[in-house]
């Protein structure tokens, strides 16, 4: 293992907390480890930079599904930083949490087209939160969080 830090950068945002809950979660047991490689940052959606991009070797992506789509915040992400990261980026792995009250599929589908055009690179299958939050989803989240922490160290993507 290389003894080099990786950075997973978070992206969220959250209008009743749910999202970010989750997203919390994912990030928490790095937070925790001493031994681990992987450094983590978060930042909201809405303020997001292409700077926080560039610097990140993995995002984590947490949108709730609005209107049969992602958040608007996440959209204002995509937007803010399209233009700014499309070339350097390319080959980025990411994750996705969706918070939804029934669905879920509508803005995930949302976020892939977008990070297909990014040509980044879906690192694990996405956690899909439908209904209210309960302990299992807050452990899914931790899964997820040093599941994809646990392939970047190793340099698996
Ligand atoms: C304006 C609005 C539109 C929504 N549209 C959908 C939807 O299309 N599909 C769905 O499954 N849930 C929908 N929901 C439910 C939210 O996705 C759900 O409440 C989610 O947990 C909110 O996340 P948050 O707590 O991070 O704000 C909608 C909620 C709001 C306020």
């Amino acid at each position: 293992m290389s003894n080099e830090y990786k950075r997973l950068l978070v992206v969220s945002n959250s209008r009743t907390g749910s999202t970010n809950k989750l997203c919390i979660e994912a990030a928490a047991d790095l937070k925790n480890s001493n031994n681990s490689s992987i450094i983590t940052y978060s930042a909201d959606s809405l303020t997001a930079s292409a700077k926080d991009v560039m610097q990140a070797d993995a995002v984590i992506l947490g949108s709730s599904e609005n209107f049969g789509y992602m958040s608007g915040a996440m959209k204002v992400f995509f937007e803010n930083i399209y233009y700014d990261v499309i070339e350097e980026k390319r080959g980025m792995p990411f994750g996705v949490i969706i918070k939804a009250g029934t669905s879920g599929i509508g803005a995930y589908n949302g976020i892939i087209k977008i990070t297909n055009a990014l040509g980044w690179k879906e690192a694990i299958e996405p956690l899909l939160v439908v209904g209210c939050l309960t302990d299992l989803h807050l452990e899914q989240a931790r899964l997820f969080g040093s599941t994809l922490a646990a392939g970047l160290e190793i340099g698996a993507y």
